[in-house]
C-alpha cells in the first residue's frame, strides 16, 4: 500500500520542532562558540583520549596506508558505472575533460583539506575544522551533513555492490532469488509516495555491511591490510583495462548520430547536452567518482605521523585517481561510440568492444572488490565523525567510547553498521545516490572557507602543509563546489534542506544543551 509523506508535511513538522527546541533557555546561547586549536591539538596528541576517556585510537597507519585508504574510498561506482552515463547523455568523448574539471575542483578542496588536516590532525575531519573556524552551529550542520556522504554513501555503494554480485553470480549460472537481492520498497518522486516491490530484503547488501563492520571493529591495522589488498586488485584491473583496450582506440568511434563529424566535443544539443555545457554537466555527474579522498582525514588520529602524512594521503590518492580516471574515460570513449555507453556496466561493454571479452569476469570481480573498499572507507569515516561529535557532547557520550583492547570506536562503528545495513537492505538505489554528492560538496565548500578563516584568526598556527596561493585556492574550492551543487537536480536540494532541518531539530533538542564547548565558554 502506498503511504503519502509529502515534503510539505515533513517541512511543517520540522519547523515546529526547531521552534520548540529554540525555546529552551540555553539553546540559543553562544552557538557560534569555536573550539580552540590548542584544545584540538591536545586531543590529537592524546590520540583521542581527552575528556577523561581512558582509551585512545591506535596509531599504526603509514603514508602508504593513507594513500591506499584514499584510493580505496575514491575508485568505485563513479568510474565503473557513471562514466558511461555521463558520456552518453552529456559530454560524449569530452567526458575525459569532465573528469579533468572534476579533478581540478577536487584539487582545490583537496589542498584545503590537506592544510587543515596537517594543522589540526583530529579525526572529526570537516566537522572539526568547522568547529575550529566557523563555530559549533556550523560544525553541527557539517557533521550532520557528512552523514549524507559517509553513511548514505556506504548505503548507495552497498546496493550497487549487491547488483554486481548478482550479475557476477548469474555469469556463472547461479540465479539468486530476486526477492532476496533487491529492495522491497520503491519511491515515486513525482507522487512522493512509497510502494512495495514484492521483494523481501536486499540480503547481499546487508551481508557486505555486516562483514565490513566486523572488520572495522576488529582493528585499524587489520582494516588497513585488507584495504591495501583490495586496492591493489582494483588498480591491477584498471591498468589491465587500459593496456588491453588502448590497442582498439580509434577516433572514428567519436562519430555518433549526435556527432556526425566525430568531434572530440560533440555539438551542443540543448542546455547541458553535449558541447561545453554538456561537458560541465558531465563534470557534476562524475564528481561522485572523486568522493572519498577527504575520508583520509578521518583517520588522522590513527596515522603514525599525521602532520606529514595526511596531505600525502589526501593529495596522493586524489592525484593517482585523477590520472587513472582521465585515461580510462578517454580510452573507453575511443573504443566504443559514446551513445552505446548508457548501461550499468560500461567498462564491460568496452572490454567486449576491444575484443578481450574473456577478461569480463575478471573486470567484474575487480569492480566488486573496488566497491568493497569504498564501503569500507565510508564505514571507517562515519563512526570517527560520530566519535568526535560525541566527544564534544553533541551526540550521546557512549558513541565516543573506544574499545579497551581493539582500540577502535566500536560502539559508533556498530551503530553505524547496523543503521546502514537496514537502509541498504530496504532502500532503492535511486533515492539515495545524488544526496551523497550534494552533501559532500557542501562540506567541501565549508572546509574551503574554513581554511581561510583559520589563516586570518590564527596566522601563527603551525601548518606543516600550507596550501599554495590560498587566497585563490580557498575561494576557488568554495566556488567550484557551489557551482557543482547548483548543477544537481532541484529535488536533491529539497532533500538536502529537509535533512539539514531534521539535523537542526536534533541539535536544539539535544546537542545545544549538552555541548562541552558551550558549557565551558
Ligand atoms: N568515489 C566513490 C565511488 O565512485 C564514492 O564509488
Amino acid at each position: 500500500m502506498a503511504m503519502n509523506l509529502g515534503p510539505k508535511r515533513i517541512a511543517r513538522a520540522i519547523v515546529y520542532g526547531i521552534i520548540s527546541g529554540m525555546g529552551h533557555p540555553s539553546a540559543m546561547a553562544n552557538f557560534w562558540a569555536r573550539k580552540s586549536t590548542a584544545d584540538l591539538l591536545d586531543e590529537a596528541a592524546q590520540g583521542g583520549g581527552a575528556n577523561g576517556e581512558a582509551q585512545t585510537l591506535k596509531r599504526t597507519l603509514s603514508a602508504l596506508n593513507l594513500v591506499a585508504l584514499g584510493i580505496g574510498g575514491i575508485i568505485g561506482a563513479g568510474i565503473f558505472v557513471l562514466t558511461g552515463h555521463a558520456a552518453a547523455s552529456y559530454a560524449g568523448p569530452a567526458v575525459a575533460l569532465s573528469f579533468v574539471i572534476g579533478a581540478v575542483a577536487c584539487a582545490f578542496a583537496g589542498l584545503c583539506y590537506a592544510e587543515m588536516s596537517s594543522a589540526v590532525p583530529v579525526s572529526g575531519s570537516a566537522y572539526t575544522y568547522a568547529y575550529a573556524t566557523l563555530g559549533e552551529f556550523v560544525a553541527w550542520i557539517i557533521g550532520w551533513d557528512l552523514i549524507l556522504e559517509y553513511a548514505v554513501g556506504a548505503t548507495t555503494v552497498a546496493i550497487g555492490w549487491s547488483g554486481y554480485v548478482v550479475s557476477f553470480a548469474r555469469d556463472f549460472g547461479l540465479d539468486l532469488p530476486t526477492q532476496f537481492v533487491s529492495s522491497p520498497l520503491t519511491y515515486d518522486p513525482a507522487g512522493h509516495a512509497w510502494s512495495s516491490t514484492g521483494a523481501i530484503l536486499n540480503v547481499p547488501a546487508i551481508i557486505v555491511i555486516v562483514v565490513i563492520t566486523a572488520l572495522l571493529v576488529a582493528g585499524i591495522r587489520e582494516t588497513a591490510r585488507f584495504n591495501n589488498f583490495i586496492v591493489a586488485i582494483k588498480l591491477i584491473v584498471i591498468v589491465l583495462f587500459i593496456v588491453c583496450a588502448v590497442r582498439a582506440f580509434d577516433t572514428k568511434n567519436w562519430i555518433a548520430p549526435s556527432n556526425p563529424a566525430g568531434n572530440f566535443i560533440p555539438p551542443n544539443a540543448g542546455p547541458g547536452i553535449y558541447g561545453w555545457s554538456g561537458m560541465m554537466r558531465g563534470a557534476a555527474v562524475v564528481f561522485f567518482a572523486y568522493i572519498g579522498f577527504d575520508a583520509v582525514s578521518t583517520a588522522a588520529q590513527e596515522a603514525k605521523t599525521p602532520m606529514r602524512d595526511m596531505p600525502i594521503g589526501i593529495l596522493g590518492s586524489l592525484a593517482i585517481c585523477s590520472v587513472l580516471y582521465v585515461v580510462v574515460s578517454f580510452v573507453l570513449t575511443g573504443i566504443v561510440p559514446y551513445d552505446r555507453l548508457n548501461v550499468p556496466d560500461p567498462i564491460a561493454v568496452g572490454i567486449d568492444a576491444a575484443g578481450v571479452g574473456f577478461l569480463s569476469p575478471l573486470i567484474k570481480l575487480g569492480i566488486i572488490f573496488g566497491l568493497t573498499s569504498v564501503i569500507l572507507v565510508m564505514l571507517l569515516a562515519q563512526p570517527r565523525i560520530f566519535r568526535a561529535m560525541a566527544h564534544d557532547g553533541l551526540l550521546p557520550e557512549v558513541a565516543a567510547s573506544i574499545h579497551p583492547t581493539l582500540r577502535t570506536p566500536h560502539v559508533a562503528t556498530i551503530w553505524t553498521g547496523a543503521v546502514v545495513a537496514v537502509l541498504a537492505g530496504l532502500l532503492p538505489i535511486g533515492l539515495v545516490g545524488e544526496l551523497v554528492s550534494i552533501g559532500t560538496l557542501f562540506a567541501f565548500a565549508v572546509v574551503s572557507l574554513g581554511v581561510l578563516v583559520l589563516r586570518i584568526n590564527e596566522p601563527e598556527l603551525n601548518r606543516p602543509f600550507k596550501a599554495p596561493a590560498i587566497w585563490l585556492v580557498g575561494p576557488a574550492g568554495a566556488a567550484t563546489s557551489l557551482f557543482l551543487m547548483f548543477s544537481l537536480p532541484a529535488d536533491t536540494w529539497v532533500r538536502l534542506a529537509v535533512w539539514l532541518a531534521i539535523g537542526l531539530v536534533i541539535y536544539f533538542a539535544y546537542g545545544a544543551r549538552r555541548s562541552r564547548v558551550m558549557v565551558h565558554s
